[in-house]
């Protein structure tokens, strides 16, 4: 694994990154039903979340002078009910997490030629997982 095919790797997942910030930015002002007030405001605070994750990406892309970080968001399902949204969200952030750990893989290998970068990359990634394993396990409850 080189530096550079793992920044197109990253690059990727910045656009999925721009993807979950758009789609709890949309489902905030899409949620319908007798809750849609509270989840109004908790789909809001996740777009802010995303948001704090799709600049790390291009802070780091940035930073690792790749040449031009994605700009914006993929297509999404869209659905109003509550459950629904959950629903996706969960599984977008399920995703998110084994897309990761995979890249905790991958960055042993890049390890090998970029120590420190990969290092740090993996400390990176590492918070990425976290956020979106507890949103995953709490957002998991809210459906139970
Ligand atoms: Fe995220
Ligand atoms: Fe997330």
């Amino acid at each position: 694994m080189t530096l550079s095919q793992f920044l197109e790797i990253m690059n990727g997942d910045l656009a999925n990154e721009w993807t979950h910030l758009s789609f709890y930015l949309y489902h905030a002002s899409a949620v319908a039903g007798l809750h849609a007030h509270e989840y109004k405001e908790f789909f809001t605070e996740a777009a802010e979340g995303e948001m704090r994750h799709v600049q790390g990406f291009l802070d780091r892309l940035f930073g690792l002078n790749y040449t031009q970080p994605c700009q914006g968001p993929k297509a999404f399902a869209y659905v109003s009910r509550i459950e629904d949204i959950l629903t996706l969200a969960i599984k977008l952030e399920e995703d998110v997490v084994t897309n990761y750990t995979q890249r905790l893989k991958q960055l042993d290998d890049l390890a090998i030629s970029h120590p420190e970068t990969a290092a740090y990359l993996k400390v990176f990634y590492e918070d990425q997982i976290k956020d979106s394993y507890e949103d995953a396990e709490h957002m998991r409850r809210l459906v139970a």
